[in-house]
């Protein structure tokens, strides 16, 4: 593919969404564009070009530079084409020997500015004002440097991903705009004016104090070299690109990975990117530079016991040995005793080929998925009440939502393009109603304030939705209309005389959320009053005892306010990670094919037993759970682990290491000799999303490519090592390459039907369900009528935790995610963004912190019924009192060995919001408690 900048596919303005056209002469040539359109993008649609240098196509026209100047027939001057909109009938002249002296003359201005070491500038050949300089014809700069210029100003380098040389800066305000219309943090300014004008970045003047949360907006808006990625200066400008997907959240934004040689130099967001448009934040755009760390494992090792050391071996020796382990195992302790966890982190295929080995090799459905600790109730209650186990609407359509609501997530920090379109509808005015135990970055920032910041006692979730939903109900807000047509009226009726029990008014409820009953009520009536209303959420609503019922109690909202089947509305899961939506759709749960469908199912189980030529096993197989209780009851002896570090990411850490120590084969397939790996026998090396084929499914239902930019660093990509593990245990399969993967799913799955790489390739992405009803995918779900034919209301009454604070643990501990870092942090923790978090903290309220003497930085033990950690304070408000809150980025806190074993009722998803701890003051030296933390860990595998 020949490299093109995506620079120099501008068209100049954004485009209007005007429907009505309107036709106009420019050079000569009849245009016809959409009312709104500026005469420079109209030009450049016609193919004709007018040299510009502050204006760009994802930015609003700002008309500083004046290069874009034009000529209009009747109008006076010289207006700049980027400000100028088209009308009716319009003569445009884009050249003529004024123009060209004008432009020259501007031209001139700032290169005689500008230092002129454009050969050794790593922008050489990719910068727009040494583009713009040439193509308006200027030779030669009449003034001189002698007098007052910028030349000698300082860089700063503080950011470790990219520089400012304020030299290089020709103050267009592009950066200055990006950060404030794209990413919405407003982190620049420009400082002084005329000659004296300076981007500044907060008021150090250093990007890395300032406000900056390193998305690189700025730099893709930059025209020149002055915001420049540190890798382009230390490997050159790329010579070519692959476009792709970002492996870290479920956002799923769409980039072009820029190669020099073998070697990925750079990621620039897509501007086609339907889930991005050109939007990237710190992990997508600079934290893939773990793919090169030097700590991957690359070999295949194996060990016969745990104890021993690793052995480098063939892939052909680590095969053989893993199908063999399986059948021996198997034969020993029968065919139940192994299974599998695919990964949300891996590729739709992968996962797919993985669930297939179990299915179709292993004759079980020992196989589940990470997704089960995370988002497995919003499969199920969304199901349940809708009739698809996905979020209903796209990420744009926030853009049309006038209250939104967001409930247990943080998008900011968890899902941060996301979370920028969502601060940009907020700017535009919608309302906003925050459910949040924490005060999360939304609750109040310059520009944005919740009109509603529900600060909810962790655990309460269910309690809250039903209080806002009998207000709705006893105050008349609901929707008739919508409920009698799109619901099933029975089951309603039944619901409504349950929500409106005394014990779901916010009175009585206020007692349990600690919420004030009038603010309940009135984030109710703006949820049901205010106009089009979408709700999003995280892992503050699953991850709960009640976590699938606070999923359904949030359809029920959403049913009862008709704020479901069209755009700026819905019930929106804000997926974790890259590949959740896409790891639960393969069939990755024990009791699911693909598509969600039970294999109970004789059908279901036909189509697959065709294709596969075996026999499907119709009782569903164990959840990760089970797996470890059966491991500690000796008769789950053998696992495979994709993609996933469940020694760092599962509940009650302690009991999962004693699983995995009494089995007899535990594969584990990943990058990195991660926590889980210390209890493997078999370590398979793994690929980076670079590195391979396939696709992933991001939040919104978009499945998208990945596609191999460099090759696999281990030599063989994953669903080629599971094949011929497939293989090597008599099971042949005949892939030649992941797209065969997907067009046997397509086949087999009605939701996929119309997907196929070719169809991807062209479209760019495609939202399930495509199939022949909707052959280029679905942006919204349930238009018309729901899945599932009526809307299902749920009764859904609020059971307390059996979690609950007492004298000796008095605080409830609740955990979460930071921007720069990414779940369990092993990629992140790689990169330079610990420069920004590099440890996790315990967030305590000052009150807490007061009553027990604890100063900021201190180092605390946080003990729980489960076990204790040692990690330090942060006192900091955004908890209420009697909240503790912290991330498990960072293994050596292990912040899971504190959290419960209690999990949702419906689905088994873990607990993790809500944990009793005390929190006491440590006094040693932080030297000491390094090696305390050390004698713990080893006490505490001793103990196992
Ligand atoms: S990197 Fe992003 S947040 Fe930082 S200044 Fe640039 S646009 Fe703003
Ligand atoms: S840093 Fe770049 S984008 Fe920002 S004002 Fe200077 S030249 Fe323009
Ligand atoms: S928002 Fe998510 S998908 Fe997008 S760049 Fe960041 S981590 Fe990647
Ligand atoms: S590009 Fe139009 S004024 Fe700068």
């Amino acid at each position: 593919m020949a490299f093109v900048n995506v620079k120099l596919r501008d068209l100049g303005t954004p485009p209007s969404s005007s429907s009505k056209m309107v036709t106009l002469e420019i050079d000569g040539i009849k245009v016809s564009v959409p009312e709104g359109t500026s005469v420079l993008r109209a030009a450049s649609i016609a193919g004709i070009r007018i040299p510009k240098l502050c204006a760009t196509d994802t930015l609003k026209p700002f008309g500083s530079c004046r290069l874009c100047i034009v000529e209009i027939e009747g109008k006076k001057g010289y207006p700049a084409s980027c400000t100028t909109f088209v009308e009716e009938g319009m003569k445009v002249r884009t050249h003529s020997e004024r123009l060209e002296k004008l432009r020259r003359g501007i031209m001139e201005l700032y290169i005689s500015d500008h230092p002129l070491d454009c050969l050794t500038c790593p922008a050489n050949g990719n910068c727009e004002l040494q583009d713009m300089a040439g193509f308006v014809g200027l030779r030669e700069v009449r003034y001189g440097f002698e007098g007052k210029n910028h030349l000698n100003l300082p860089k700063d380098d503080s950011n470790p991903y990219f520089t400012f040389d304020t030299s290089k800066c020709i103050v267009c305000y592009r950066c200055v705009r990006a950060c404030d219309e794209i990413q919405n943090t407003i982190a620049l300014t420009v400082e002084g004016r005329g000659f004296n004008s300076l981007v500044k970045p907060g008021p150090s003047g250093k990007f890395i104090t300032s406000e900056c949360v390193s998305c690189g907006a700025c730099v893709v808006a930059c025209p020149t070299s002055a915001l420049m990625e540190k890798s382009v200066i230390e490997q050159g400008m790329p010579d070519r690109s692959v476009r792709t997907t970002c492996a870290f959240c479920g956002v799923g934004c769409s980039f072009n990975a820029e190669i020099k040689g073998e070697k990925v130099v750079r990621m620039i967001p897509n501007k086609e990117g339907a889930a991005n448009h050109g939007h990237s934040c710190v992990k997508g755009r600079f934290a893939w530079v773990y793919v090169y760390s030097k700590d991957r494992v690359t070999k295949p090792m194996i060990r016969k016991s745990i104890n021993d050391s690793w052995k480098e071996v063939s892939w052909e020796e680590a095969i053989n040995y893993v199908a063999s382990e399986f059948r021996r195992i198997q034969e020993k302790y029968g065919k139940y005793a192994i299974g599998a966890i695919t990964s949300s982190r891996c590729t739709n295929e992968e996962v797919y080929i993985l669930q297939k080995l179990v299915r179709a090799v292993f004759k079980n459905n020992n196989v589940d998925t990470c997704a089960r600790v995370c988002h497995s109730p919003t499969g199920y209650g969304l199901k349940a009440a809708f009739g698809t186990s996905a979020g209903t609407n796209n990420f744009d359509s926030v853009l049309k939502a006038d209250v939104i609501m967001v409930v247990g997530a943080n998008p900011t920090e968890g899902h941060p393009v996301f979370g920028s379109l969502l601060k940009k509808r907020l700017r535009e005015g919608a309302k906003l109603i925050v459910i949040d135990p924490r005060k999360i970055e939304l609750v109040k920032i310059p520009h944005i304030k919740a009109d509603y910041h529900l600060q909810l006692k962790p655990g309460t979730n269910v309690a809250l939705l039903n209080a806002m939903a009998y207000t709705i109900v006893s105050e008349g807000l609901e929707n008739i209309e919508f409920i009698e047509q799109r619901c099933d009226l029975e089951v309603y009726k039944k619901w409504r005389e349950f929500i409106l029990r005394p014990e779901n008014s916010p009175e009585i409820v206020e007692e349990i959320t600690g919420v004030p009953a009038e603010l309940i009520r009135g984030a109710a009536r703006l949820y049901a009053t205010g106009g089009r209303s979408a709700i999003y959420y995280g892992l503050g609503v699953t991850e709960h005892t009640q976590g699938t019922t606070a999923v359904l109690a949030l359809a029920n909202l959403a049913m009862l306010t008709g704020n479901v089947g069209k755009e700026g509305t819905g019930v929106n899961p804000l997926r974790g990670q890259n590949n959740v939506q896409g790891s639960c759709d393969m069939g990755s749960f024990p009791h699911e094919l693909s598509g969600y469908r039970h294999v109970s199912d004789p059908q279901v189980r036909k189509l697959f037993e065709e294709a596969w030529g075996v026999s499907i096993n119709p009782e569903p197989g164990l959840r990760i759970p089970n797996m470890w209780m059966l491991a500690l009851e000796g008769k789950f002896k053998g696992i495979y682990i994709q993609g996933e570090d469940v020694v760092q990411s599962d509940p009650d850490v302690n009991r999962v290491i004693q699983a995995l120590k009494s089995m007899e084969c535990v594969v584990v397939h990943d990058l990195f000799m991660n926590e889980t790996a210390k209890y493997a026998h078999v370590f398979l090396p793994g690929c980076s999303f670079l590195e391979k084929d396939g696709t992933f499914t991001n939040a919104e239902r978009r499945i998208q490519l990945v596609k191999q930019v460099i090759p696999p660093i281990c030599g063989k990509q994953e669903w080629e090592v599971i094949m011929e593990i497939a293989k090597a245990m008599g099971y042949p399969m005949y892939y030649r390459h992941a797209s065969e993967i997907m067009d046997e799913i397509a086949k087999l799955t009605p939701t996929f039907s119309g997907v196929n790489y070719e169809k991807l390739e062209k479209l760019g992405s495609i939202q399930w369900p495509c199939n022949e009803e909707a052959p280029e995918g679905t942006p919204i779900m349930h238009k018309d009528k729901f899945v599932r034919g009526k809307g299902m209301f749920h009764i859904t009454a609020y059971v307390p935790s059996p979690e609950r604070t007492s004298q000796r643990y008095p605080l409830l501990l609740t955990t979460g995610r930071r921007l720069f870092q990414y779940n369990v942090g092993t990629q992140t923790r790689r990169t330079p963004n610990i420069i920004w978090y590099e440890e996790d903290v315990l967030e305590i309220h000052p009150h807490d912190a007061e009553e027990r003497g604890i100063k900021d930085g201190d180092y605390v033990k946080l003990e729980s019924r489960k076990g204790w950690i040692i990690l330090k304070a942060k006192i900091s408000d955004k908890v209420a009192p009697g909240v503790v809150y912290t991330t498990f980025h960072f293994p050596e806190i292990r912040t899971n060995v504190v959290t419960t074993e209690y999990s949702d009722w419906a689905t088994n998803c873990p607990e993790y919001k809500v944990t009793a701890v005390q929190v006491t003051r440590i006094y040693q030296k932080p030297e000491s408690i390094g090696k305390y933390v050390e004698k713990e860990k080893e006490l505490a595998s001793a103990e196992v």
